[in-house]
Order: C-alpha cells, then sequence, then structure tokens
C-alpha cells in the first residue's frame, strides 16, 4: 500500500527535494490521487509548472486557492470525487497578513508595510520565502477547509531550510545586535554612525546584505517598528515550527535516480532524522524500466511491415540501439538505487518507496498527471508495474 496509507491517514505531506527531480510534479499528482480517492485536497506550491497549472484551467497565477474545475477531470475521463485545489504561495502577502494581524495600531502597521528594508526582508530575504510557505501551511491547515494538504516545498539551496526557517528568521531580526541597534537609534532620534560603527556591521550580516545611503536609517526605523510586532510574531513562529512536527505531517522525499539526487535525498533524511522526524517515503522519479521483452532484429523488421509503420530515417536497428540504450540505462537506474535499499536495510520502520517511470514526454496534462497518480498510489505487486509497463507501451 505505497502513499495511499499517507493520503488516507495524514493532513500534510511535505515533498522534499532537490531543483528538478520532479517535486512539483509529485505534489499534484498526490494531490490528485487525493482528489480521486475522495479527499478534499490542497495542493500548495511557490514554484508551479506554468503548463501544467494551465492544463488544471489555472491560467492566472493566483496567489488565492483556485479549485480545479470538475468537468476538466471529466473530459480527461476520471471520476475524481472529492476536489482538487491548488495555491500558489505569494511570500509577500503572507508577510503583510503577519503585519497586519500583529500591528498594534494601524498607524504602525502603515510604517512597516511602507518601509523600504520591509519590502527587502518580505520579499528577497534568505528564509522568508521558506518560513512564509510555513506559515501559510498552518494558516491553511488550521482553518480545517482541506483533508490533505500537499506543500511543494520551495526551491532553496538546502531543502529542509524551511524546517528552522520561523525561528531563524525571527533570531536574525530579534538578535541582541539588533536590540542594541534599535537602542541607538530610539535614545538620539536618529542613527549615530560612530555610536553603531561595530555592532552595525554585525547586526546588518545577519539581516541581509544591502547598499545604498540610506540604509541605515532605514534599518533602524524598521526595526523601531517591527519590534512592535515581536511579541506575536515569536509566538507564531514557535507555533508554525512545532506544527511540522506533528504526527499528522509526512515527510515525502523525492529524487530521481541519479547518483547525485539519491545522496542528497539521504542527506536530507538523515538530517530530518537529526531533527527528531524521519522520511516517511522516497519517490523515485523518471526512473527507466526494463524493457518487458526484447525482441530480435527480425521481429522487429517484421512488426514495423506488419503495422505499415514509417520510419522515416530510423531502421529496426536503430530501434534495437533505442531498446538496449533503454535496457542499459534501466540497469544503471537499478544499481544506483541499490544504495537507497541498503540505507534502510535492515531496519524496522523502512520509509516507503515508490518508482515513477521516465515517460517521453513531459507531465503537463490531466491524463499524464493521472498517469503518475496512479503509479504513487497503487499497490506494489510485480504484475502490477509489468501491466502498468505493458499498458504505456
Ligand atoms: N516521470 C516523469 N517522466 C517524464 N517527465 C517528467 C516526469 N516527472 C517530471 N517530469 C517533467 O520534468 C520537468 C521537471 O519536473 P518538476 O516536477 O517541475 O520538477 P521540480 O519541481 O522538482 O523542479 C517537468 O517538465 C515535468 O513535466
Ligand atoms: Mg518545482
Amino acid at each position: 500500500m505505497p502513499l495511499s496509507s499517507l493520503i488516507d491517514s495524514r493532513r500534510v505531506i511535505l515533498c522534499v527535494g532537490s531543483g528538478g527531480v520532479g517535486k512539483t510534479t509529485t505534489s499534484a499528482a498526490l494531490g490528485l490521487a487525493a482528489a480521486r480517492a475522495g479527499k478534499r485536497a490542497l495542493c500548495l506550491t511557490i514554484d508551479p509548472a506554468r503548463r501544467l497549472a494551465q492544463s488544471l484551467g489555472l491560467e492566472e497565477l493566483k496567489a488565492d486557492a483556485q479549485v480545479v474545475d470538475p468537468t476538466l477531470f471529466r473530459k480527461a475521463g476520471l471520476e475524481v470525487g472529492g476536489t482538487l485545489t491548488v495555491m500558489m504561495l505569494n511570500t509577500k502577502r503572507t508577510f503583510d497578513e503577519i503585519v497586519e494581524r500583529y500591528a498594534s495600531t494601524p498607524e504602525a502597521r502603515e510604517r512597516i508595510l511602507h518601509n523600504k528594508l520591509y519590502h527587502y526582508v518580505s520579499t528577497a530575504l534568505a528564509g522568508t520565502q521558506e518560513y512564509m510557505a510555513m506559515e501559510k501551511l498552518h494558516e491553511v491547515k488550521s482553518k480545517g477547509a482541506f483533508d490533505l494538504i500537499v506543500l511543494d516545498t520551495p526551491p532553496t539551496a538546502n531543502a529542509l531550510d524551511f524546517l528552522d526557517a520561523p525561528v531563524r528568521l525571527i533570531d536574525a531580526l530579534d538578535s541582541p545586535a539588533m536590540r542594541w541597534f534599535v537602542q541607538a537609534f530610539r535614545s538620539s532620534g536618529k542613527l549615530s554612525l560612530s555610536l553603531l560603527a561595530k555592532s552595525a556591521a554585525l547586526a546588518i550580516r545577519g539581516v541581509g546584505r544591502f547598499t545604498g545611503g540610506r540604509f541605515l536609517q532605514d534599518v533602524a526605523e524598521f526595526l523601531t517598528e517591527i519590534n512592535d510586532l515581536f511579541g506575536g510574531f515569536r509566538e507564531r513562529a514557535r507555533e508554525v515550527q512545532a506544527s511540522l512536527r506533528a504526527p499528522d505531517v509526512a515527510y515525502v522525499l523525492v529524487t530521481s535516480p541519479s547518483p547525485m539526487a539519491i545522496s542528497e535525498a539521504l542527506y536530507f533524511s538523515d538530517r530530518l532524522v537529526d531533527l527528531g522526524l524521519k522520511s516517511d517515503a522516497f519517490v523515485v522519479n523518471r526512473v527507466h524500466m526494463p524493457p518487458l521483452f526484447r525482441p530480435t532484429t527480425p521481429e522487429v523488421a517484421e512488426a514495423v511491415s506488419r503495422k505499415g509503420l514509417r520510419l522515416d530515417r530510423a531502421s529496426p536497428e536503430t530501434l534495437m540501439q533505442a531498446l538496449a540504450d533503454e535496457a542499459r540505462q534501466a540497469e544503471l537506474d537499478a544499481r544506483h538505487l541499490h544504495v537507497l535499499d541498503e540505507a534502510f536495510a535492515g531496519m524496522d520502520r523502512r520509509p516507503l518507496r515508490v518508482d515513477v517511470k521516465a515517460f517521453t514526454d513531459d507531465v503537463h496534462d490531466i491524463p499524464s498527471l493521472d498517469r503518475v497518480a496512479r503509479i504513487l498510489v497503487r499497490p506494489r505487486t510485480e504484475d502490477a508495474s509489468a501491466s502498468a509497463q505493458a499498458a504505456a507501451l
């Protein structure tokens, strides 16, 4: 019972992986699988795959939740008992909502929202995107309008940064150096550069890298204002961070069969363990499957002429070559994936593992997404994989 068990028993699935391995595809497919299982599913993403979004009828990538029109599923011949909603994360808007929630007065709120530094912090500061993704996730989960939320985690240098982003960001903004900075500003009413010389350098490192004449003034103003938010803000960050550890949250590590991607996924898995969490499943995407049969050249030539296929510049020999390449690639993938098996050999509670075949085309429409969804939730038996392959030929 591969990932259907997670879909049935969890409220949140976090898809983690390095860029390009198929994280967005896996998240969307899990959302679709959940909707097919009758759930109200939400896919939260910051990095929508454009063509896929278009074929789901999401022409404009809005931050608001958009329900995929059920007639699109019907047209693709799918029975979907639940609903699939897609929400694009908007980091700045989410941050604005926090400011609105915690500012003590409307004036303070306006001053923060219009501060130049706030603009930077809420859009470009390292960690903000990850934090806001978690914030949104926490908010949506608390509202209870969805049975399952699948988060396509933001593409970051380190895919697990989001786990401690909330508290890290708060710590950067609320460090002793920052507090000192604010004090220095407050006591004189304006910024005394000589007073700040040393600690400013420290403080600035915490906030990010800037240039520009009014910079220090902006920093000081911003910090003074944002101080106003800290009580509620810090508490909220702790709450958001704690919610990632709840037992109803599943971690799905997405990887490709390449040795680099596998070792990165294993690294993420180790880091989860360091944090007292565990990976529930590995999705290995774009795996080459061994050809089910290896015909001889004359058999290929006969089939080509029987079916009246036009090969243009190809020949039965080139087809044979392609088949041999496929078989070799499948062998290579299997060898690389052995590392993954070995990493968890002998463990009582091994993470689930599902291999998704490499399709010849991109996964950019509902039927191809559904093919991935079915692989993710189908029982793992030799029969199932053989018949799926045969069907795909
Ligand atoms: N199993 C697959 N077979 C063929 N193409 C795939 C498969 N999985 C993903 N793709 C394609 O690979 C590209 C990258 O996938 P995507 O899910 O956007 O990756 P990520 O979110 O990890 O960067 C997309 O064009 C997608 O359609
Ligand atoms: Mg993506």
